[in-house]
């Protein structure tokens, strides 16, 4: 009896390791293990074996059986490591995996952020979901201005809304720190603007600040001209126009020469040479004492554009809605 168990373990190491495919491995596992498989037959034996050799006999099958079911695994798992190694072929060229990208208002935003950055600016956050307060009071704004009528606003519940503009960041910043300031705020917007080619009910600003002794309208223009030269090119000019927003006098929208006819006149720039980005001022002296800052001691200037306008102008984009449309064939050129 011994000697069949030795041989049929021999045969079977014989017969799995001239397996070539799981195919072999399979038939040899129903060859032994098998219902009528040649191990079986040995276990159904065992009954009848002698009583003073049954015992023995039981232990060396049992442990046959279970060094071939773990023989068999074995040599199965091989062959599928080795049969898949065989199926790559290296030469063939590799594919690609589609990777994600920054949407490209986050990419302008980033630029616009390392411009300041290289300026000496801090980047400054706030909320999203803010006070009416810090959204309209604080920056001289009182209940009845007119002026909110400018800013459709989202009320979520008295005295909370989505915030309009980018602007109390300002005053969050002033109220927690003391000058000298020189911060820049990105973020999300919210107004009830009917959709079209210009307008979307979300969008995103960028709010500047500085705040220091002795600070002119010059500061501010050539705050400005940096910022454009670092963001469309080392030949734009800024232009300052009057005009009028609560939180600063005086007030100024800011003007660019057109960086794509260089100030010729295009149709982008509607012949004019200029295009009207966004606007700025020296901070109201109502806004610096509602923070706690002594007008007499310290001025500042303030501005707030529009990240889409400036990547609308950057790459020739004509309407505002396609930033927001997730379109992959539009997003995925940036
Ligand atoms: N907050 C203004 C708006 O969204 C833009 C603005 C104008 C911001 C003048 C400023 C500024 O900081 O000085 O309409």
């Amino acid at each position: 009896m011994p000697s069949t168990i030795d041989e049929i373990r021999t045969a079977l190491e014989t017969r799995l390791t001239a397996a070539r495919d799981a195919q072999d491995v399979r038939s040899a596992q129903i060859e032994y293990l098998g219902k009528k498989g040649t191990v079986t037959a040995l276990l159904k034996q065992i009954s009848g074996v002698a009583e003073d050799q049954r015992r023995q006999f039981g232990e060396q099958v049992n442990a046959l059986k279970q060094w071939a079911a773990q023989a068999i695994e074995q040599r199965l798992s091989n062959l599928s490591f080795t049969t898949r190694r065989y199926d790559i072929d290296f030469s063939l060229p590799g594919q690609l995996m589609p990777a994600g990208k920054k949407h490209i208002l986050t990419q302008v935003e980033e630029e616009v952020e390392s411009v300041f950055l290289s300026m000496g600016f801090d980047i400054e956050e706030g909320p999203e979901i803010e006070q009416e307060y810090y959204n309209f009071e604080a920056l001289n704004i009182p209940a009845d201005h007119p002026a909110r009528d400018m800013q459709d606003t989202f009320y979520l519940a008295p005295g909370m809304l989505l915030r309009t503009h980018t602007s109390p960041i300002q005053v969050r910043t002033m109220k927690r720190e003391n000058p000298p300031i020189r911060m820049i705020a990105t973020g999300r917007c919210y107004r009830r603007d009917a959709v079209d080619a210009s307008h979307t009910p979300v969008f995103t600003q960028v709010e500047g600040l500085v705040i220091d002794k002795d600070i002119t309208f010059a500061d501010l223009k050539g705050v400005l001209q940096e910022f454009v030269r670092g963001v469309f090119g080392s030949s734009t000019n800024v232009k300052l126009l009057p005009s009028f927003f609560p939180f600063v006098e005086p007030g100024a929208e800011t003007a660019i020469s057109c960086p794509i006819c260089g100030g010729k006149g295009c149709p982008t720039c509607k012949n004019s040479g200029w295009i009207e980005m966004g606007g700025s001022g020296m901070v109201h002296q109502n806004v610096l004492q509602e923070v706690g800052y002594d007008p007499s001691i310290y001025q500042g200037f303030a501005f707030g554009w529009g990240i889409e306008r400036i990547a609308m102008i950057k790459y020739g984009i004509r309407d505002i809605r396609m930033f927001y449309d997730n379109d992959l064939d539009f997003l995925g050129q940036f």
